[in-house]
């Protein structure tokens, strides 16, 4: 039976039904394929690919096109949760058209049904232009990966009353231009509480602390398959990269020792097929040595 999709629709609902938003990301097909069935409800092709996939230092150089070829495969693998493509960095801050096209592209490319910003007052009137253009919006306020250097390294943020109450006016403004979710990444747990309460669309939470509406981790992170570093935030749940190497190192073994592929990997010709098949080279190898002779 045809699972129903989750709409932008439904994870706004979420919040009055007081039911946690869970999101995680993804990449690729299987691994959207396996977030669906284990009954995620939103799958965000963030632009963490760019670190945790591509082997960039930051999220900045991936491309919007490169955002567009993963979320059209993630798409291909979702069949109930909701996609949301991340807006890379320079694909919506120069203008609201350009915004516009990005998360247009997003939508009719690669089969997206939201996108994710980040920034807060300053993207206010992009996510309205968005909006209007049928486009639902999902915000990113407190630590924004795509600001790194103007924030000086990946640090927490709203730590100091003034930087909070910015904060909270950002979310607050988001929601008016009509966001319909909100993360909240790298901010004192109080300060998550506040917005989350001061507001009427979920927060999806990734180091905010558990006031939050819902929650979100890298897929990576949470796998333990990124190594290059572990926030404070995360929780890893599995240690893939150990049962990676694992099988790796197994492989390698078996190869050099002989020992795979056994018979049972390997195709066999039918008796028929092998008797004619030696008749022949028998016939080919007698050829030669005639051939030899003369
Ligand atoms: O790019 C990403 O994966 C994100 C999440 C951490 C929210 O923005």
């Amino acid at each position: 039976m045809r699972q129903e999709r989750i709409t932008a629709t439904t994870v706004r609902a979420m919040k009055g039904r007081g039911k946690k938003v869970v999101m995680l990301t993804a990449y690729d097909t299987p691994t959207a394929r396996l977030l669906d069935a284990a009954g995620v409800d939103i799958i965000l092709v963030g632009d963490s690919l760019a670190m945790v996939a591509l082997g960039y230092e930051t999220t900045l150089p991936v491309t919007l096109e490169e955002m567009l070829h993963h979320t059209r495969a993630v798409a291909r693998g979702a069949a109930r949760a909701l996609v949301v493509g991340d807006l890379p960095f320079l694909s919506y801050q120069v203008s609201r058209e350009e915004a516009v096209r990005s998360a247009g592209r997003m939508l009719k490319e690669a089969n997206a049904h939201a996108v994710k910003l980040e920034g807060g007052a300053e993207v206010a009137g992009t996510v309205v232009a968005l909006v209007e253009a049928g486009i639902p919006v999902m915000g990113h306020i407190g630590l924004t990966p795509q600001a790194v250097h103007r924030m000086g390294g990946y640090r927490v943020q709203g730590r100091s009353a003034e930087a909070a109450a910015r904060l909270l006016k950002d979310a607050v403004g988001l929601e008016q231009a009509g966001a319909f979710s909100l993360v909240l990444e790298g901010l004192p747990w109080q300060v998550a509480a506040a917005i989350t309460e001061a507001i009427g669309i979920p927060t999806i939470g990734i180091g905010a602390g558990p006031r939050c509406d819902g929650q979100v981790l890298v897929t990576n992170d949470l796998l333990g398959l990124f190594e290059e570093f572990t926030p404070k935030f995360v929780k890893r749940y599995a240690n893939l990269r150990e049962t990676l190497l694992t099988a790796f190192g197994q492989f390698r073994d078996e190869v050099r020792g002989g020992v795979f592929p056994g018979p049972e990997h390997a195709f066999s010709l039918e008796a028929a097929e092998a008797e004619k098949w030696e008749r022949l080279r028998q016939r080919a190898r007698a050829r030669k040595v005639t051939a030899l002779r003369k």
